[in-house]
């Protein structure tokens, strides 16, 4: 069938992403006390989340083929998008969540639809089968529609969350919500480490461009200053010590 779409053509930041194999992009949600009254919450059911979206960046429905729109032969339309996952792509970013989650309070919720979507069978076969190598790490699968519902109803509940790009995306746009702001997320994007044992990364915001208050002095630069936070001090500084004595 005959496909054409702009993201045929991968563009700007998705392109670099791709290009690098960032695929274990990290996005921590803590809110900060004073703006707890900002949130749309009560301030106990935030007060005391300290969660990580780990969202995986290089696959699923925004990169998988077929994807554009298609002129049928009665002349109408339909818009193409596939949702698809390699289980290579499933370990590396389930992987990369469980090696999160023993850092942390060692608890992973993994999240997929596999009640009707077979990328979702996979994801959460893959994950049952790594979890054998963490027995530390507390594993739960969870239906994103439920998860979506879980962290309005108690985001308390989590500390590491791996999803796929689709899911992740959404849920990381709620956890700003519970942050008083998407303007408060930062974010890590993590391919493998090199030959020469450098990581390639990028470190960005959550949000996006904000169209609706250009130009207004409204921005949050929170979450842009919090992914500087984010770099190892030899990214930060690299300077550092140069020249001293
Ligand atoms: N990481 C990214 O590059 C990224 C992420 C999301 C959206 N986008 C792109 O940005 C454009 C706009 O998308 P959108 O409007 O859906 O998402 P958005 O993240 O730009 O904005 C969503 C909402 O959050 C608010 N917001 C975002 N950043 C803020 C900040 N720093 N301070 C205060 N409020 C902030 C906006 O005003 C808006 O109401 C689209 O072209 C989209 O593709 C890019």
């Amino acid at each position: 069938m005959g496909l054409s779409g702009p993201l045929q053509e991968r563009s700007g930041l998705s392109r670099l992403r791709y290009d690098l194999d960032l695929y274990a992009n990290l996005r921590p949600a803590k809110p900060f006390p004073a703006l707890f009254d900002e949130t749309p919450f009560k301030p106990e059911v935030v007060r005391d989340v300290d969660l990580v979206i780990l969202r995986e960046l290089c696959g699923g429905v925004y990169f998988g083929l077929p994807k554009g729109i298609q002129v049928l032969d009665d002349g109408t339309r339909r818009g193409v998008d596939t949702q698809v996952y390699s289980e290579a792509e499933i370990q590396r970013i389930v992987r990369y969540g469980f090696e999160s989650a023993r850092s942390r309070r060692g608890r992973l919720c993994s999240v997929e639809k596999s009640n009707v979507m077979e990328s979702g069978v996979l994801w959460r076969e893959v994950a049952t089968r790594i979890h054998a190598d963490f027995p530390d790490v507390d594993l739960v699968h969870q239906l994103a529609d439920n998860t979506a519902m879980q962290l309005v109803r108690d985001p308390a509940q989590f500390d590491v969350i791996v999803a796929d790009n689709l899911f992740a995306d959404l849920l990381s746009d709620q956890a700003g919500m519970v942050c008083g702001s998407l303007g408060m997320l930062p974010s890590a994007s993590f391919g493998d480490p090199l030959p020469d044992g450098h990581r390639p990364a990028i470190y960005e915001p959550v949000h996006g461009a904000a169209p609706d208050i250009a130009g207004r002095d409204l921005a949050n630069p929170i979450g842009a200053i919090l992914s500087v936070a984010m770099m190892p001090t030899e990214v930060r500084w690299p300077n550092r010590g140069r020249g001293r004595r």
